[in-house]
């Protein structure tokens, strides 16, 4: 599909309105292409710490453009579908925390970025899947409260040697969690000199047997600087079209191919230029929420 016009039209729009669009590398390769930055979590937050853009446009899910808003507050931050939302976010409660604090007097409490405001609001350190051991090794308490994503406290937990008390008891990403130890196993057999390279939401059986586990970010970095030639990739789909184009000369073969996160998708480029046409889908967090969240991210970005 010839998706040139609007890529046009949304260029030229966003230098009107001194915008930067700022997009996840599991968006749609259409979206990607009008992208200022593209990156995981963790650089999308750091780029959104630092733009002087009066309107950041977060091609990504929901808690994503809820820290962009966090970071900026005196910014408008514009999330072109409404309906992006990730599944996992949801599953952690404010009421989780409060109990699982009371169950556990003393153990800090980290959180991936993965939730929502007003869960950071009660945290004490915020991470992502690229920094997370170096937070919780960064944390007082052996002893740590950890959520929503069992398959990265599984991770974290291997790497630390703290005690990691999950909350809540079996949150998961479905994208990543449907990656089955079978899935991994047949794709090195039709790819035997492949190496495996996984992201931390996936099931502790595949991460155990992965040889690399990181970020969607460091997950492009690695395959970049390996000498190897051919790659299974253990996390959403999406981010092949980013590594075809940025390491030619190398194969990537995605380790299923049901990986497809179905709200990242629901951003097209038709509801991002609609999004800054209209100024619309703009994202707000409570001030008093803001405030408290806003410490256990810039918590997380002096750690790291
Ligand atoms: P990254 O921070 O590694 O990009 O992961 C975000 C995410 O939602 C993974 O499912
Ligand atoms: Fe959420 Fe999983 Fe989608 Fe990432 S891939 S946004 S964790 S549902």
């Amino acid at each position: 599909m010839d998706n040139s016009h609007l890529q046009s039209e949304i260029r030229a729009l966003k230098k009107e309105r001194n915008a930067v669009i700022l997009a996840h590398n599991y968006q749609r390769p259409e979206v990607q292409d009008v992208a200022d930055y593209l990156g995981d979590s963790y650089g999308l937050s750091r780029e959104a710490a630092k733009t002087d853009a009066d309107v950041i446009v977060f091609c990504g899910v929901d808690f994503m453009a809820e820290t962009a808003k966090i970071l900026n507050p005196e910014k408008t931050v514009l999330i072109p579908a409404v309906e992006a939302l990730c599944p996992m976010a949801m599953l952690l409660t404010s009421d989780d925390i409060v109990k699982a604090r009371k169950q556990y007097p003393g153990a800090e409490v980290v959180l991936y970025i993965n939730t929502h405001a007003s869960e950071k609001a009660l945290c004490d350190c915020v991470c992502t899947s690229g920094n997370a051991v170096k937070v919780v090794n960064a944390m007082k308490s052996d002893t740590i409260i950890f959520g929503p994503d069992l398959n990265l406290a599984h991770y974290v937990r291997k790497r630390t040697g703290k005690r990691i008390v999950p909350v809540p008891e079996k949150g998961v990403c479905p994208t990543h969690h449907q990656i089955t130890l079978k899935d991994v196993e047949q794709a090195r057999k039709k790819h035997p000199d492949a190496k495996l390279v996984v992201h931390p939401e996936v099931p502790a059986e595949v991460q155990d047997v992965a040889d690399h586990i990181a970020s969607t970010e460091g997950i492009i970095e690695y395959c970049k600087k390996s000498p190897g030639k051919e790659f299974i990739i253990g996390t959403e789909k999406g981010i092949l079209y980013r590594m075809h184009k940025e390491i030619p000369g190398k194969k990537f073969y995605p380790a299923s191919d049901m990986a497809i996160c179905p709200t990242m998708k629901t951003i097209t480029l038709e509801k991002v230029l609609s999004s800054l046409k209209n100024m619309q889908n703009r994202v707000e967090v409570p001030q008093d929420t803001a405030i408290k969240a806003r410490k256990s991210i810039e918590r997380m970005l002096e750690i790291t």
